[in-house]
């Protein structure tokens, strides 16, 4: 087993990394202060491994809380549940919330624990690999609302991270491949030497070697724990991890939250911050082909959804949490592992990356 810490003062936190560490009971019940617990999961991931973390947890009082599955149920009914599980449980100030589960649930289980009772403490075990690499660390919680994803939330971290690489056995591919878009953006924001590692490695990330798993892991990890440790409020460089994501959420709110995966949508979105990066000056022509590359060999989309035209893009990107007085702010590459966070660029340059024709540009790298 490896562990990174999270250095936030008093804040701080452990992120376990390992295989079967579902089982190792010891390692959550020393970040839990009072007896009662709620296991956070859903009808996908309960039926998985619920019996397993319940049976580490004997001696705890537990209420399971098992919500419907999907990116749809990410909002405010779906978060009323978990609070009527908790007081109908009574769970008092003391209680832990444990998020079992992708992303999804872990930023709705770290919301709810923010919000319960003023806030209670929580631990994440993610289960996908988007949740091990990215969503689980940094404390960042929250739903989506019809008007814009992730836009009710708060910022809130957990106790600790447990992160059991054995659980991607039973990952669907697609949803593999969707993890590997945020350890990509690792490469593409800020390790350049991991970016040819992972070229080097993505057949066996795929065949889900699991020491390839837990390289790659620790590697993702770890930087996004350099990123948060340094600001944790996204008041500067935390916002090159969104590498992508102004572009992907604007996908994923206008396809419907759920059709295109998350992970998919920062897939395409990355392309075209490259695209934009290389328009700018700053970006080779290779190297944008390179990255381009590396994405669709890990099985993702390099091109935006046909049904979007870059009005619907302008209109959906207005709504970004990095608008900052009615001005856009985009991440884009300086070069291949170096991030910078701008509204300084022409508009008509966003205009000509949204009127591209991705089908065309990326037709030779795609795999
Ligand atoms: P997800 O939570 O929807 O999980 C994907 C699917 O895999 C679901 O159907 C889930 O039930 C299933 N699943 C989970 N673990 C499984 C397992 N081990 N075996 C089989 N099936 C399993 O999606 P995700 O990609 O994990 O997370 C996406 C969400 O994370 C989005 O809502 C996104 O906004 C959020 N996110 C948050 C942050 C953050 O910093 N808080 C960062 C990135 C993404
Ligand atoms: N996923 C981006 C962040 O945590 O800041």
């Amino acid at each position: 087993m490896q562990t990174l810490q999270v250095d936030l003062g008093e804040r701080s936190y452990p992120i376990f990394i390992g295989e079967q560490l579902i089982d190792r009971g010891e390692l959550l019940s020393r970040h839990i202060r009072g007896k009662q617990v709620a296991v956070v999961t859903n009808d996908t991931v309960a039926p998985l491994y619920i019996e397993r973390l319940l049976h580490s947890l004997a001696g705890f009082s537990i209420t399971p809380v098992v919500l419907p599955d999907g990116e749809g149920f990410k909002n405010w009914q779906t978060l009323q549940s978990i609070f009527d599980a908790l007081l109908t449980s009574r769970l008092d100030r003391s209680a832990t919330i444990i998020a079992l589960g992708g992303g999804v649930i872990g930023d709705m289980a770290g919301f709810a624990a923010a919000c319960y009772q003023r806030g209670v403490d929580f631990i994440q075990i993610p289960t996908t690999l988007l949740s091990q690499v990215d969503s689980s660390v940094g404390g960042k919680t929250g739903i989506n609302h019809p008007l814009g994803k992730n836009m009710i939330g708060a910022f809130y971290q957990p106790q600790a991270v447990l992160i059991d690489t054995t659980t991607l056995a039973t990952l669907p591919a697609r949803e593999l491949s969707a993890g590997l878009a945020e350890v990509i953006k690792y490469g593409l924001i800020c390790d350049g030497p991991f970016l040819g590692w992972l070229e080097s490695n993505i057949g066996k990330l795929r065949a889900l070697d699991q020491a390839a798993l837990t390289e790659a892991i620790s590697r993702s990890c770890a930087a996004k724990a350099r990123v948060v440790g340094a600001d944790e409020r996204e008041a500067g460089i935390r916002a090159t991890l969104n590498l992508g994501h102004t572009f992907g959420h604007a996908i994923e709110t206008h396809q419907g939250y759920g059709a295109w995966l998350h992970g998919e949508a920062v897939s395409a979105g990355t392309v075209m911050a490259l695209e934009m990066s290389c328009q700018l000056g700053w970006l080779s022509v290779e190297d944008r082909n390179r990255a381009v590359r590396l994405l669709s060999r890990a099985g993702l989309p390099v091109v935006p959804p046909a049904n979007m035209c870059a009005e619907d893009f302008l209109q959906h990107m207005a709504v970004d949490k990095k608008v900052l007085n009615g001005r856009l702010r985009l991440v884009l590459l300086k070069r291949l592992g170096e991030a910078v966070v701008t509204d300084d660029f022409p508009s008509e340059v966003l205009e000509a990356t949204l009127n591209v024709n991705y089908e065309a540009l990326t037709q030779e790298l795609r795999t």
